[in-house]
């Protein structure tokens, strides 16, 4: 990698889709489904992607999605020690709601056995049944006691109505008494029909990070930091956009004449109560996160397997990824210490993790 650091980087954001689950996708026919092209599969798995019947529809979707061997060979070739891996979006929203609480504890099992496995190099956040939420703290209960999983992984949506769906208080409630995480990351995206015929790019660039921000910014709104202070949110991508509009957030928070929103603290107060990835791709982002966060609660992510290099799968183990690439380099114009705190500190505090004996 380019920017080559004294110390093992920890790497909090980072996917893989279960064998399970594979499994699973690939038996469907819809979205979101794994879909086979001659000799190869395609990973379809975004709102629309199904509209367009030809090769390019998806992505490719090769063992660097689902195989440990292929994640610890990418984690090799980065410096990176630990990841502390979730699945994948649309991660089980799709499941009939009388099958997700036993699909949900079945992916938790097998996370929390590959982690097991591996010899202190990784580590994991769950899934929910988001669509029985009255489920859901049985689940955490159990997720607290795997000893490598360190919370979930929720999307943005919830199950469709939003994080501030009153009926996730008691996830909010039993994640904040057990100590774990939630990793707020996005799906569906914003605004896709404003975008047409743009490939994933705007739906990743802009949709996805607004997704984000608009689902934190509701929750805060509607006092779910206020009720649970002890609440640990991971947001996805730098926060979405949320760092650089906190003020503004602040400012239209305070002086809506429309709506009391009673909360006894600035909007900005809560946000930086969160966690947040160093997803920045840039420095004038990562400037603008590293001004606004708590310094101690940004931690590097790279985001693999998506965001996959131009390149034959024969050589992809061996190559850099740009994504990765980006977002090390983006550390570069920060001081050593804010350097070391995000690439590599912060992530092990915040799980209460260490390096595995022959990294450290
Ligand atoms: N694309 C996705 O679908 N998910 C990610 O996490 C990143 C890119
Ligand atoms: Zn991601």
């Amino acid at each position: 990698m380019s920017l080559p650091l004294p110390w093992p980087l920890i790497d909090v954001h980072t996917h893989m889709y279960l064998p399970r689950y594979v499994s699973l996708l690939r038996e469907r026919r819809q979205v979101p489904y794994i879909a086979r092209r001659g000799p190869n599969e395609r990973l379809i798995i975004l709102p629309d992607e199904e509209a367009d019947g030809s090769i390019s529809a998806g992505r490719p979707i090769g063992g660097e999605f689902y195989e440990v061997s292929r994640k610890l060979a990418f984690m090799d070739h980065h410096g990176i020690a630990i990841s502390v891996v979730s699945s994948a979006n649309p991660w089980i929203d799709f499941v009939e709601p009388a099958e997700a609480p036993a699909f949900a504890a079945l992916l938790n099992q097998d996370l929390e056995a590959i982690c097991q496995a591996s010899a202190g190099r990784l580590y994991g956040f769950g899934v929910l049944p988001l669509q029985r939420p009255e489920t859901c703290a049985a689940e955490l209960k159990r997720i607290a006691g795997s000893r490598h999983m360190k919370g979930v992984i929720i999307g943005s949506a919830g199950r469709g109505h939003g994080l501030d769906d009153p009926g996730f208080e008691p996830i909010w409630q039993a994640t904040a008494e057990l100590d774990l995480f939630v990793f707020i990351h996005p799906h569906y995206g914003i605004g896709h029909q404003l975008f047409p015929d743009t490939g994933h790019a705007l739906l990743l660039a802009l949709g996805f990070p607004f997704e984000t921000s608009i689902a934190v910014a509701r929750l805060i709104l509607r006092g779910a930091l206020e009720r649970h202070p002890a609440l640990k949110l991971l947001i996805a991508h730098a926060g979405g956009t949320l760092p650089f509009l906190a003020g503004r957030l602040d400012s239209c928070v305070k002086n809506d004449i429309s709506k009391d929103f009673g909360l006894p603290k600035p909007f900005s107060h809560y946000l930086r109560q969160c966690w947040f990835d160093a997803i920045a791709y840039h420095p004038p982002a990562l400037a603008a996160l590293t001004a606004f966060a708590d310094p101690a609660k940004i931690m590097f992510g790279t985001d693999h397997p998506f965001f996959r290099p131009h390149v034959a799968d024969e050589v992809l183990d061996r190559t850099t990824w740009p994504s990765a690439e980006e977002n090390l380099a983006a550390l570069s114009a920060l001081d050593g210490a804010q350097q070391k705190a995000i690439a590599h500190a912060n992530g092990l505090a915040a799980f209460g993790i260490e390096l595995p004996q022959r990294l450290s």
